[in-house]
């Protein structure tokens, strides 16, 4: 087992919805959790045929416990009559096979989509399927706020909406606070008769208009991509900052930003790597790397990932030698990663959390340090460009 891995019992299995399921995780040794914040997420190892593969999942409880954490699961099962197709891996592995007792390898909460704390504003938390897990978990630490909060959730009917009895009972325990408003795109009879649902279709400019607090607010945004887009140009459209919203993809996505700049370009993605292990090849996500929870200040949020150094005040020039690129190191920046795009080049990355590897290059002179350590660390001669800053004056083979 690698260093950054812990063994943990599954403690309970919990079916959410017909397609979701939780799952709740209890270390095998005696050490406390890991520290987590809201809207951070595990990583867990699936095993397969020649090993395993890296599977990312948020936790979705309250992360303020103590005892155990808690992960929701959507099952990716191929599309219908689609034999040639295999079931998603690590999902299908988790909701067919993982069982009460069995233990899994999960490595340290990590990501920088996370709830800014030291804010005192309306929070919009705004989820389209699976992707309410991290803002279900913002939504326990807004709870014992004096926040306002719109929690806005989208899915296509009530058989696949999962957690509902969850959010409201902390709904009720905001005392008005926390309204919770839920559309299904398309509800059965049954959701009719029952009535578990507040408005029918998509997310429309006029609901969204009519739902978002009047003052200004802050939004986390979690989702399938189109969901996403769709929005994030809704939200700009009425005049939400960008800088206001916050959001990361479960998949494919490009940051959003691109979209509102220049609305005509096709959505593209970078793709994995080649350095990326065969076995995350195809994993792609991306958090919003501009958005304001992630900024130098608020990363002191995430206290036990941070360095103690603080590179950001020390400056140093940046050569990067392939492209015959030199510029100096700004605190505007949060990676060398960012500082590379920022100048038009294209290194590959996929994860921008230090997991994958796909970002990573040889360190020709000079050192870095990381700011969300890396899961599986480089060698003294090479970067993780997503997660290190340099310290001093480097030069990158890129
Ligand atoms: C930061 C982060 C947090 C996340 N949090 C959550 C969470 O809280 N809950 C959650 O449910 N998910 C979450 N995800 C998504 C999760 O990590 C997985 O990506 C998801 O479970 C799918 O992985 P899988 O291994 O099951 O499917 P994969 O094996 O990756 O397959 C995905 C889909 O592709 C299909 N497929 C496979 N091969 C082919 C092919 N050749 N052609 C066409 N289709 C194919 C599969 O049938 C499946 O439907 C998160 C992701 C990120 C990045
Ligand atoms: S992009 Fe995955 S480690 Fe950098």
């Amino acid at each position: 087992m690698s260093a950054n891995f812990r063994h943990f019992k599954v403690i309970d299995k919990v079916q959410e919805s017909s397609v979701i399921t939780s799952f709740y995780f209890k270390p095998d040794d005696q050490d406390p959790l890991w520290s987590a914040v809201p809207g951070q997420y595990l990583t867990l190892q699936v095993p397969v045929a020649d090993g395993s593969v890296l599977k990312t999942y948020s936790l979705s409880h309250d992360v303020s416990r103590t005892d155990c954490y808690r992960i929701t699961v959507k099952r990716e099962s191929a599309p219908l009559n689609q034999t040639d197709i295999p079931n998603g891996v690590g999902s299908c592995w988790l909701h067919d096979q993982v069982e009460v007792g069995d233990s899994i390898e999960i490595a340290e909460p990590r990501g920088s989509f996370v709830l800014n704390e030291t804010r005192k504003r309306p929070v919009v938390l705004l989820s389209g399927g699976v992707g309410q897990t991290p803002l279900l978990a913002m939504l326990h630490n807004l709870v014992n706020t004096p926040r306002d909060v719109l929690y806005l959730h989208a899915c296509e009917d009530g058989d696949v909406h999962a957690m509902q009895s969850e959010v409201s009972e902390l709904a009720e325990k905001g005392q008005g606070r926390i309204r919770s408003h839920v559309v299904y795109r398309q509800p059965t009879e049954k959701d009719k008769q029952s009535k578990t649902f507040d408005d029918e279709g998509l997310i429309d400019k006029a609901l969204l208009k009519s739902l978002l607090p009047i003052d200004d607010c802050d939004v986390y945004l979690c989702g399938p991509t189109p969901f996403m887009e769709a929005m994030y140009l809704l939200l700009v459209d009425l005049g939400v900052p960008k800088k206001s919203i916050a959001y990361e993809f479960f998949g494919t996505g490009s940051p959003l930003e691109s979209l509102v700049s220049d609305p005509e370009k096709p959505i593209t993605s970078s793709t994995a790597g080649s350095k990326a292990p065969q076995s995350i090849a195809n994993l792609k996500f991306i958090t919003n790397p501009d958005a304001w929870a992630i900024s130098e200040q608020d990363n002191a949020n995430i206290v036990h990932m941070n360095s103690q150094s603080n590179s950001a005040d020390v400056g140093g020039v940046v050569h990067f030698s392939r492209s015959g690129l030199t510029r100096n190191w700004s605190r505007d920046n949060k990676s060398l990663l960012e500082l590379a795009e920022k100048n038009g080049l294209t290194p590959e990355f996929s994860c921008r959390s230090g997991i994958c590897n796909s970002c990573k290059h040889s360190l020709l002179k000079g050192e870095v340090e990381y700011f969300e350590e890396p899961l599986d660390p480089p060698e003294k001669n090479e970067v993780l460009l997503c997660s290190s800053r340099p310290l001093g004056d480097v030069e990158i083979d890129l």
